[in-house]
């Protein structure tokens, strides 16, 4: 008798001997060896016989695409993001989408704490006057501001948010926060709830943290930008078109606010010639909330359990659209 048929999953990052040996003592696994991620047609080519697909929360796993796996059962993100598949198309199609939660909420929130403090104290300022031949503060460099006393506003007080609030507590800052899909969301001990206009005209900081839905699309907008306090700033590591980037341009040319620090943008990766790249209030990252050795292998483990669950026909630690199971 043949042994049972192994499942097929295909992996469209690239990943070390020890993830790949895991994965293959369960699958027959096609491996993307290119460079940063497979094209479309590489990655529909691949999903033909595919009952599996691990790859990066940038993976375009659109209506299409999804249709190009008829065998597809699960696919696994390598990120807490699942704005890259298409939900409905996946429900309908009976496929499972998995992805990391909470393994990164640290790392995430360390690196807002970090932004927070580099916007009030001037750190890329700072670190260029001194490269520069510069040293000490005025009249080369201006003072910054203290982040204790100061209010931050989170929008978003899931796991990732929770974590910002722990550490901006210990900063001795006061928060207060809006939640964009529960209208009475329970407060956190050291968090008041405050509707979205009245957290944006009080908050000194404001910091993102939705998912990005349709009802989270360009969530901070012109509008948005008129009620902040012209001495606050943005802080967005969650996703690029949360905010509407043309709106924070215009804003931040015209003082509606101070600064903003961006770990992830509208076009990723940001073109050359943006005009975010001209403004000297802002702090540019290139979608780095998770990029530590740390994370980035709890992730790795968590988003292979998850696929190897799934293609085992056991329920996945993580998974975004339980109905599928039932
Ligand atoms: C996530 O997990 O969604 C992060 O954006 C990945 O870096």
């Amino acid at each position: 008798m043949n042994p049972p048929e192994r499942p097929r999953a295909y992996i469209a990052i690239r990943l070390p001997p020890d993830a790949r040996a895991r994965i293959e003592a369960e699958c027959g696994a096609t491996f993307f060896e290119g460079k940063g991620a497979p094209s479309r047609e590489e990655l529909m080519a691949a999903l033909a016989n595919a009952e599996g697909v691990l790859g990066s929360n940038q993976l375009p796993m659109d209506a299409e695409v999804l249709a190009s796996g008829p065998r597809l059962r699960v696919v696994s993100n390598f990120g807490v993001g699942f704005d890259n598949v298409d939900l409905k198309a996946a429900q309908e199609r009976g496929v499972l989408v998995c992805n990391t939660p909470g393994v990164l909420s640290d790392a995430v929130a360390d690196l807002t704490l970090g932004l927070i403090v580099a916007l009030a104290r001037r750190l890329p300022e700072a670190e260029r006057f001194v490269r520069e031949g510069g040293w000490g503060t005025r009249p080369g460099l201006a003072l910054g501001t203290d982040v204790r006393g100061k209010t931050l506003g989170i929008i978003g007080l899931g796991r990732i948010g929770i974590a910002v609030a722990e550490r901006a507590q210990a900063f001795g800052m006061s928060i207060v926060f809006h939640d964009v899909f529960s209208e009475s969301p329970d407060e956190a001990s050291f968090c008041s709830y405050r509707e979205l206009d009245d957290l944006l005209a009080e908050a000194d900081f404001v910091s993102l943290h939705v998912d990005l839905r349709p009802e989270t699309h360009h969530l901070v907008s012109e509008r948005e930008f008129g009620l902040m306090k012209p001495t606050a700033y943005l802080i967005n590591t969650s996703r690029g078109p949360v905010v509407d980037q043309a709106a924070l341009v215009a804003g931040l040319r015209s003082g509606e606010l101070a600064g903003a620090a961006l770990d992830v943008v509208e076009e990723e990766p940001l073109p050359a010639d943006d005009p975010l790249t001209t403004l000297p209030n802002v702090i540019l990252l290139p979608h780095i909330g998770s990029a530590t050795v740390e994370t980035r292998q709890a992730m790795l483990d968590l988003a292979i359990d998850n696929l190897l669950a799934a293609l085992r026909g056991e329920r996945p630690k993580a998974v975004v659209n339980p109905d599928v199971l039932s």
